[in-house]
């Protein structure tokens, strides 16, 4: 078959608003990509990826795992940043300055900068793996943003306002795009349709979740 697209730029713009305080970067994650996945399987190897239980009892589609000085956890008590794995009993690995230098130059790229984050939750999601509209809120710092880094097969990223029943808008995450919202927008509910099945040249048959955080 031929493809009329062939050999023709990427149409999307390279930047785009999702509403006023959050922006969408797309594949801005290029250059020095092969660092941040090489220490994306360190860290996995040091803390694995685990289903987490939410306080009402339900587990969780998207397995996860963190590093830097806290992470974020949940079980039948609540939700928390913890600097410990409960799993291994240790500190969570630390944060490499491949994912620190990423974070802070999206930040920038999206008019949010000196973002120093303390946090980066790494979420794995295999297909038909999915996670409810939220906020990220269990941060004390709600005055810096959240930087949210894709890896992988594409998704359904939908974003809304401040209010749950605010209707979500939909946007495609490709490998490579990151989000950045704060500000008016930092509180905003967010969430990701299941993923649909497909086989990523790089990361195989899953997609990968940054997500930097400020918490104190
Ligand atoms: C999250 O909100 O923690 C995850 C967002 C995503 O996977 O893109
Ligand atoms: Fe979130």
């Amino acid at each position: 078959m031929t493809d009329l697209f062939a050999g023709l730029a990427d149409p999307r713009p390279a930047q785009e608003t999702m509403a006023e305080g959050a922006v969408l970067l797309r594949g801005f994650f290029a250059a020095g990509e092969a660092d941040v996945i090489a220490e994306l399987r360190a860290i996995v190897a040091q803390a694995p990826f685990r289903h987490m239980v939410t306080p009402g009892g339900h587990t969780m589609s998207v397995a996860m795992t963190n590093c830097g000085s806290k992470g974020w956890v949940t079980d039948r008590r609540g939700y928390r940043y913890d600097s410990v794995d409960p799993e291994s009993g240790h500190k969570w690995p630390a944060m490499p300055s491949s994912f620190r230098d990423l974070a802070e130059r999206a930040a920038a790229q999206g008019g949010l900068s000196s973002f120093s984050p303390d946090a980066c939750l790494v979420n794995r999601y295999v297909p038909g793996a999915k996670m409810s509209l939220h906020q990220d809120k269990d941060e004390l710092d709600l005055g810096a943003p959240i930087v949210s880094v894709s890896l992988g097969l594409p998704a359904t990223f939908m974003f809304g306002g401040l209010l749950r029943s605010d209707k979500p808008k939909r946007f495609r995450l490709a490998h490579g795009d990151i989000a950045v919202w704060g500000g008016p927008a930092r509180l905003a509910f967010h969430g990701v349709a299941p993923l649909a099945d497909g086989e990523h040249p790089v990361m195989g048959r899953q997609r990968i979740n940054l997500t930097f955080r400020k918490v104190i």
